[in-house]
């Protein structure tokens, strides 16, 4: 089939297919996501099966009406409840206990299951439509980059679905902040679109689970390699981006690209160069974040080179994808 086709804007038919056992990549604030009916076991498999993605990698299911979280869930601690009350629909998941009704392959075997509300109007009108909870790990192949247009899920997973609902660039851009409960005190298992100081403002302090070195995870997105360019990337400093910096001249003979918060006349020496802001908003940033790294990895540059983000509101989910992205 060819690609153009796939593509569409008919949520009503996207309902049916959902409906019918099919996937559709629906686009949401964050990024696209791989969406299959997650009551249904066969459609879920194929869920993994089209991205290649490991069985011990569980999903997102999402939710347009609050009624769905108490059928899927067997409790919600508060701090829970005042979180979803202050941020739902949005960019939050909250883990918590899972009910009969989910299967196990959703939540990887593990006792809770991962909910969110997304914001993004034409996914809530499909929620709506569908009247199914949804399964939906972001649309792109294991370990890749995060689709934030229809194309990009098209460009990489194709056939492999079977259709890309399309509403345009994702605002937010970057995934939903995933939020586990330790004896009910809320523990931010992923950062992402909603930042930990919106979190703190609800809820008080929170902690951040550290990075397991390996093997399956607590949450499996936190492997420490994720979000990856096929193009080498390594986080370096100011003073390694001079065209006689020590880094600079161990590159030399081989094609550089620079990913850049905001301008700088650094970018001069580089073969490739994406510049996220104008003026360093990391709003801005998020949004142009993974389409921005698509690009440098289709130059031909041989290595990427990206200085950290501030560490603060969206930075550390930003800093998060970069660090999951060197290699
Ligand atoms: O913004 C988003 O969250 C996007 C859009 C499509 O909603 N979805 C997304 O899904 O990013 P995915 O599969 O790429 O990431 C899901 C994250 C992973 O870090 C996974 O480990 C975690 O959620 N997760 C899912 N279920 C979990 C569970 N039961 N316990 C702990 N972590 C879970
Ligand atoms: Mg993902």
């Amino acid at each position: 089939m060819p690609t153009d086709s796939l593509i569409s804007t008919d949520v009503a038919r996207a309902a049916e297919l959902l409906r019918e056992g099919q996937l559709v990549a629906i686009a949401t604030e964050t990024v696209y996501g791989l969406g299959a009916n997650a009551l249904d076991e066969r459609a879920v498999a194929r869920v993994f099966e089209v991205k290649n993605r490991p069985h011990f990698d569980p999903l997102i299911v999402h939710i347009a009406d609050r009624q769905w979280l108490d059928r899927l869930v067997t409790s919600v601690p508060d701090a829970a409840r005042q979180l979803a009350d202050a941020f739902w629909p949005g960019p939050l998941t909250l883990v918590l206990p899972k009910s009969d009704i989910v299967p196990d392959l959703v939540t990887s075997g593990l006792p809770c299951v991962a909910i969110r509300m997304p914001s993004h109007p034409q996914a809530l009108e499909l929620l709506r439509k569908v009247d199914l909870p949804i399964a939906a790990p972001s649309a792109n192949p294991f370990g890749q980059i995060s689709p934030t247009t229809a194309e990009h899920v098209a460009e990489t997973l194709g056939d492999g679905v079977d259709l890309i609902l399309d509403d345009g660039p994702c605002s937010i851009g970057v995934e939903s902040t995933v939020v586990g409960f330790d004896d009910g005190k809320p523990c931010i298992l992923r950062h992402g679109g909603l930042t930990q100081e919106e979190i703190e403002r609800v809820v008080g302090p929170v902690t951040s689970r550290q990075n397991p070195a390996s093997g399956p995870a607590e949450s499996p997105g936190m492997l420490p390699q994720h979000y990856a360019p096929r193009t080498p990337l390594a986080m370096v400093e100011p003073s390694d981006l001079s065209a006689d910096s020590t880094l600079r001249k161990s590159l030399a003979g081989r094609r550089v690209g620079l990913l850049l918060l905001e301008p700088s006349p650094a970018a001069e020496s580089f073969d490739a160069v994406e510049v996220l802001t104008t003026d360093g908003n990391l709003r801005d940033a998020a949004a142009a974040f993974f389409a921005a790294l698509r690009r440098l990895d289709v130059t031909d540059v041989d290595q990427i080179l990206a200085l950290p983000f501030p560490d603060e509101g969206l930075g550390r989910a930003l800093n998060d994808r970069l660090r999951r992205a060197c290699h």
